[in-house]
């Protein structure tokens, strides 16, 4: 695999505070589609640039910025570049057929909807389903895009001029810019780690690709992963390298989130932020319940925890968040598969939030959730599915994930609070968190997207 040849943000975060997401269509007609694509790819930051980019930046003592480029394709771009038999070619690169449903069919499609329990009536307008008379099928409902392309900056000006800059290009070449999405890292200081919405900070644990000797020597939890793991061969040139993207954007409820804390605060006794801590499996500061039933307060929070030092589910619940998604070492013979669930996660939050995050809005604040992986089946929908959404995963009775986890009543249509337990006091949760759209992309080889007249 050459670095060269792939694109970045994959192997390695691109760390900068401002994104935007640009959703965009092609042309119509003839080799327009691919004329704009090899534009387009001009501006993308291949794995190699973004190390050299890295690099600058830390010998500047952290004071350079530089735009960082994503391009990604959705099952409609790549029909609409002419390049069909996607879900062969990745099926030859021993995927699955499942797979290749959930990408081909797109997030809103019925096989995607009902394996997560997704409801399209939360969805916002741009990005519900649309007939495809477009791809040359008018009775095809599919993705609203054909693409989306992430930029991303620490200047947030600057990112707003190269933004402006591409919309045009899309749009002198006839395609259309349908929807762009705002992110913004959030700190609750200067240099702290990033926070989500509801007070925790995220982004701390993931699959490391490209792991160090030091994080390879720990005798604890191994964050190691192969990259086979995130890495698939693109379909259109073999010899190089892409990653499936799942994007969800997904609203936090604050308010919601701190009244049901406060109603399990009357219930069990229990202090908010321990009950909080047992939600999410860590406290705000990042603190594993695992280790402390306190607030640590470390700058860099502890990622070296398994759930062996906790199998009663005492100190972090079974149902907790970061347990149910990744449950570490709580398999037995189970581990290695659990092992290959794991997703690498490139989410930032988006929405405005007072300083402090004093407010508690009651919506138009998230997540941009941002997952790369080699099978879609096998690992995001699986977790969602599987893990987050069964109430007797890891077993039962644990309950769903109290963040993310949702099972529709089929009788409403609508999601049921469901009752928890801590210490032996039970109360209501239900989850503060909404799907709004989202949509499953290709990142393709950078020499793919160079060259498409050659797919
Ligand atoms: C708004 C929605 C979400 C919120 C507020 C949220 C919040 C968090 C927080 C606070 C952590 C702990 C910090 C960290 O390890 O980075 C975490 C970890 C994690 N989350 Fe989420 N999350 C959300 C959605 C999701 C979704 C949709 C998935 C996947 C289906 C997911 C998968 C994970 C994974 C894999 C971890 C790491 C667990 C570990 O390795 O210990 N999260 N999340």
């Amino acid at each position: 695999m050459q670095t060269e040849y792939l694109q970045g943000g994959i192997l390695r975060g691109h760390g900068r505070d401002h994104v935007r997401l640009l959703f965009f269509i092609f042309p119509g007609g003839g080799k327009a589609p691919k004329v704009l694509l090899s534009k387009l790819a001009r501006w993308v930051t291949s794995a190699s640039s973004q190390e050299e980019q890295r690099r600058t930046y830390r010998a500047s003592g952290n004071n350079t910025d530089s735009l960082f480029v994503n391009l990604f394709l959705t099952s409609q771009g790549y029909a609409r570049l002419g390049c069909l038999g996607f879900g062969e070619r990745v099926r030859g690169a021993a995927q699955t057929a499942r797979n290749g449903k959930f990408f081909h069919g797109g997030m809103a499609a019925a096989f995607s909807l009902d394996e997560l329990s997704d409801r399209l009536v939360d969805w916002e307008d741009p990005y519900q389903p649309v007939t495809q008379a477009r791809v040359g099928d008018p009775h095809l409902v599919g993705s609203p895009f054909d693409g989306m392309l992430l930029l991303a900056r620490d200047r947030e000006a600057d990112l707003e001029l190269e933004c402006c800059t591409l919309r045009r290009l899309i749009e002198a070449s006839g395609g259309q810019c349908l929807l762009e999405e705002a992110g913004k890292v959030m700190r609750q200081g200067p240099g702290a780690h990033p926070v989500e919405h509801f007070g925790y900070v995220d982004g701390v644990s993931n699959p490391e690709l490209l792991p160090t000797a030091a994080t390879l020597n720990r005798n604890s939890w191994d964050p190691s992963a192969p990259l086979e793991q995130v890495l698939v061969r693109d379909p259109f040139v073999p010899e190089e390298f892409g990653t499936l993207l799942v994007y969800r954007k997904l609203e936090q409820n604050v308010q919601l989130f701190r009244d049901l804390v406060a109603s399990a605060v009357t219930a069990t006794g229990l202090s908010p932020a321990l009950i909080g801590a047992q939600m999410v499996g860590r406290f705000p500061d990042g603190t594993p319940t695992v280790r402390s039933s306190i607030p640590l307060g470390k700058a860099l929070p502890d990622d070296t925890f398994t759930y062996q030092e906790d199998p009663t589910g005492t100190a972090c619940p079974f149902f907790a968040h970061t347990r149910k998604v990744n449950p570490r070492l709580d398999g037995g013979t189970a581990e290695a598969e659990r092992r290959r669930r794991r997703i690498v996660r490139r989410g930032i939050t988006y929405g405005e939030r007072e300083t402090g995050l004093t407010d508690a809005p009651t919506g138009g604040v998230g997540l941009l959730f941002m997952a790369f992986m080699a099978n879609i089946d096998e690992q995001f929908a699986f977790i969602q599915k599987r893990w987050a959404n069964d109430a007797s995963f890891l077993k039962a009775p644990t309950n769903i994930d109290p963040l993310i986890g949702q099972v529709l009543n089929l009788a409403t249509g609508a999601y049921d609070p469901r009752s928890f337990s801590l210490r032996g006091s039970s109360f209501s949760w239900q989850s503060a968190v909404t799907m709004r759209g989202g949509e499953y992309f290709f990142a393709p080889s950078i020499p793919f997207l160079h060259n498409p007249l050659a797919g």
